[in-house]
């Protein structure tokens, strides 16, 4: 049997529930929301998972939950559509590149200045550094909530609070933390330090590969222009996209299924709670730093605290390059993990990691302590 240890990727595997809900859909007629009257039900679907992913990330307002095909193509809506000729944006030396190859582009384009936060090479930083780095044309703070490469847990709240003092508006990328780490959007959207939250579906959420979207505040989506605009099934008559949500972000035909994925697993999320997946996760992470300290070859390259990580290990094993480590680990005990960049060569850089990579460990809730042990055994072995 094979040892899934790549959750940092994507989830293996769909929960009989989401699977259950999957097949009563295909089973039965395809609609398309707001395109016709039956098309209400995809409506109906996209309502409901609006509320679920609402009530996980605190966001009061359902129609404030867009839905796109991920964390790449939100944090490129909000990105795009939020930074202007001669901004200055922030963000920092662990993001993977969904946010760093839109920045750089812009950079590219001489449509923005853009600076790199230092973060420490676990992977931790100062949310001082982003007081300092803020300057009079500073309009944007882009940051992941926890590095897919390291897994170290960026304090995001305290450098949103910094960034919302000067007026600059942030952007979350949470897709390594949506449904494993408990944070909301916070008191009210209104005060909330989070403009925009971008989540991956496929990942802690369970939910299916292509689909994700974003939360953002009152403030943002009154700012933020559309960086993709088609046609809604509202305001026909216009050429332009319609001022309300969740139309005014979500143009084309809708990825219900994914949607669907979305509603589902996210349900299922709260049934059991993240404070409860968080929990379960901290115990293998935990483990598995407890048993790696035992191992003379291997370096850990993020903390070693797992209170302050997802579960998501990366290591250099001496002697070995990384992708061999993988092929034996995968050859010999079945064992499935990910090695190289993680598509996050700023990561590696901060780290020291680069251009060689690191074999990345990650966890899910069903990880058991058998799965750990065995991983360690094989590791001891090389
Ligand atoms: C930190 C981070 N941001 C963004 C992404 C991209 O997410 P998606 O696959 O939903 O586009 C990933 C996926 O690997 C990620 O780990």
């Amino acid at each position: 049997m094979a040892i899934y240890a790549n959750y940092a990727a994507t989830s293996p595997a769909l929960s009989q529930a989401v699977v259950c809900e999957l097949h009563g859909y295909l089973c039965g007629e395809h609609l398309n929301a707001g395109r016709n009257f039956e098309g209400l039900e995809a409506g109906a679907i996209a309502l409901r998972a609006r509320r679920a992913v609402g009530k996980l990330l605190g966001v009061e307002n359902p129609l404030r939950v867009l839905f796109s095909s991920g964390a790449t193509q939100s944090l490129n809506m909000a990105i795009h559509g939020l930074a202007r000729q001669g901004d200055h944006v922030l963000s920092t030396g662990v993001e993977h590149n969904a946010t760093a190859r839109p920045l750089e582009l812009l950079r590219k384009n001489g449509v923005i200045e853009l600076d790199w936060l230092r973060c420490e090479p676990d992977g931790s930083l100062d949310p001082d550094t982003v007081r300092k780095a803020i300057r009079k044309n500073t309009r944007l703070l882009v940051m992941s909530h926890a590095s897919n490469v390291l897994g170290t847990i960026v304090p995001v709240t305290e450098c949103f609070r910094i960034a919302h003092e000067y007026g600059v508006l942030t952007i979350l990328d949470a897709a390594q933390t949506g449904g494993v780490l408990p944070f909301t959007m916070e008191d009210s959207e209104r005060d909330s330090v989070f403009d925009v939250i971008a989540f991956a579906g496929h990942k802690g959420l369970g939910a299916l590969a292509g689909s994700g979207g974003f939360a953002i505040g009152e403030n943002a989506s009154r700012e933020m222009r559309q960086w993709i605009s088609g046609g809604t099934g509202s305001e026909s008559h216009s050429l332009d996209m319609p001022e309300f949500l969740p139309d005014r972000f979500e143009p084309g035909t809708q990825n219900t299924i994914g949607i669907l994925s979305l509603a589902a697993s996210v349900e299922e999320i709260l049934d059991t709670g993240v404070e409860t997946i968080r929990e379960r996760e901290r115990a293998s992470t935990a483990r598995f730093l407890a048993g790696l300290r035992t191992l003379k070859k291997i370096r850990v390259c993020g903390t070693l605290d797992p209170d302050r990580c997802v579960s998501v290990v990366s290591v250099v094993v001496a002697g070995y390059d990384a992708g061999e480590v993988s092929g034996l680990l995968f050859e010999n005990h079945g064992i499935i993990t990910r090695s190289g960049l993680h598509c996050s060569p700023l990561a590696h850089k901060t780290a020291g990691t680069f251009p060689g990579g690191t074999v990345r460990f990650s966890f899910g809730s069903g990880t058991t302590e058998a799965e750990i042990d065995a991983i360690l055994e094989a590791l001891a072995g090389l």
